[in-house]
């Protein structure tokens, strides 16, 4: 991380929030005294909230202080035990009567990452500031480009989350207007990186300076978060990261050779979800509200309920005897509202665990192999409908097929960096027309097909497409 910072002024206004040990300072403390970058003087601040760690941060910031010594480099240092969200935010926000923030040429983050619910006096601090984000490391982040000066540097190690999805959105924003992103590095496994904590999610190292002019093109590497493994790097143009008209402002990291492939045929692609009048929906069940009307067994009164776990091989496996979800659930004017009149749907697992070859597990809901007039789909569920009722069965195998491709597995990995399908996600996806998706599914005659086929299928019409 201290290797990624370009050239840096002779005095060095350094930060770094949430600085545990202090670990990321010394990093480029001990890359400044090679002496290559010609600073003669550095200024530290570091926050650290935790009382318990204090010693050993001093102990690191005096072990600096002594290499910079030897090395001929002025080295000083403040150390805050106190809270950087409540206390720039207080700053920052204050400056209207007066107060002037502190102002930062350099600042190396691993910011703490923890979920801030709406009422939280982290989420008050930072409305303050104009800051409306649901996790503290999006906080800490957008605090410290507000603390740089123009043309101030900011190293990060964050989880991907904040490229994607409606919760990051306004934060996405506030970064790309502000900040010009020069590299990114992505860790593909998730976990490697922060085994300890078993955080799943994949995590990203990003350069970027603070200025309105975002670089032409950056350098985008990976690797598997393995110690010594193999870093891939590859020059990609910005538009290909974050794409010129797209209002959601996604941050695609094109990492490995798939990527590439899969965006050029997904460019090729021009119908919205919305033009085949399809809509996605998340499934309305949610168990624990409707505990009382769930039921393991099927009985008198009682329609399927719809889990992950009824899944099996691109179709609905119902009832599923050993299931360690409930296979009903009662249909009376109390859950009516929940329910989803019996027809060809299309479902999709919201969460796909780790092990899963893909992200996007697709599967078809035929009225033909369940009996039922009415459904309820669990809310892990996503699931395609025509507004409100079924699709057109071909049409529904279409996108069976066009979903479980590993094209748009691919495509999806350049903006997701965790196991999460949002509907938004699967709304804001390009599909093939209508009368491909139809010729697809009916050529597709049986849906447990191995993956190289459904490749083969979707590969063929989307050619012909091109
Ligand atoms: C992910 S750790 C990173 C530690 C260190 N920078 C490193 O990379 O080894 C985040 C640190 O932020 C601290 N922290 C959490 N909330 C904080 C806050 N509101 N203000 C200051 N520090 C905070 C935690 O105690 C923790 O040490």
């Amino acid at each position: 991380m201290a290797s990624l910072f370009g050239p840096l002024p002779k005095v060095v206004r350094l930060l770094d929030a949430g600085a545990g040990a202090g670990a990321l300072t010394a990093a480029i403390v001990s890359r400044l005294c090679e002496k290559k970058d010609g600073v003669h003087t550095v200024q530290a601040m570091l926050y650290e909230l935790d009382p318990l760690i204090q010693e050993a941060l001093l102990e690191t910031m005096r072990d600096c202080q002594r290499l910079c010594a030897l090395a001929g480099i002025q080295f000083s240092f403040t150390i805050h035990a106190t809270d950087f969200i409540q206390e720039m935010s207080a700053c920052l926000a204050d400056t209207l009567f007066g107060a002037k923030p502190p102002t930062f040429d350099a600042a190396i983050v691993n910011p703490p990452y923890r979920k801030i619910g709406i009422d939280s006096a982290e989420r008050r601090s930072l409305r303050q500031v104009g800051v409306e984000t649901s996790n503290l490391y999006a906080g800490f982040i957008a605090l410290i480009q507000r603390l740089l000066a123009p043309g101030g540097q900011i190293v990060g190690i964050t989880p991907r989350s904040f490229c994607n999805g409606p919760y990051f959105r306004s934060f996405r924003e506030d970064f790309l207007t502000n900040l010009e992103v020069h590299r990114l590095h992505v860790f593909e496994s998730r976990g490697a990186a922060f085994r300890d904590d078993s955080v799943l999610q994949e995590n990203i190292i990003f350069h970027a300076v603070k200025g309105r002019k975002q670089p032409r093109e950056l350098v985008v590497s990976s690797s598997s978060g393995e110690h010594g493994d193999i870093v891939a790097e590859n020059v990609i143009p910005f538009a290909e990261i974050v794409h010129q008209h797209d209002a959601e402002k996604c941050i695609h990291i094109p990492s490995a050779p798939g990527h590439a492939v899969a965006k050029k045929a997904m460019d090729s692609l021009h119908t919205t979800l919305a033009s085949l009048g399809v809509t996605v929906s998340t499934g309305r069940v949610v168990d624990f509200r409707l505990k009382d009307a769930l039921r393991w067994a099927p009985e008198k009164g009682t329609v399927p309920l719809l889990y992950p776990c009824h899944f099996n091989g691109g179709t609905i496996h119902w009832p599923k005897a050993d299931a360690r979800k409930p296979n009903a659930i009662l249909n009376n004017d109390e859950t009516r509202p929940w329910l989803v009149k019996s027809d060809v749907y299309l479902l999709t697992k919201r969460f796909t665990s780790k092990e899963e070859r893909r992200r996007l597990v697709a599967c078809l809901f035929d009225p033909k192999e369940v009996e039922a007039e009415w459904l309820g789909i669990e809310n892990h569920l996503n699931y395609f409908h025509a507004d409100g009722r079924g699709l057109d069965r071909n049409l529904a195998v279409g996108l069976f097929a066009f979903l479980n491709s590993t094209v748009v597995d691919q495509y999806f990995r350049r903006f997701s960096g965790h196991t999460q399908v949002n509907a938004t996600d699967l709304r804001r996806l390009a599909y093939p027309d209508r009368e491909t998706l139809q010729s697809m599914g009916a050529e597709m005659k049986e849906l447990d097909q191995p993956q190289a086929e459904i490749d083969k299928l979707v590969e063929k019409h989307l050619h012909a497409h091109r």
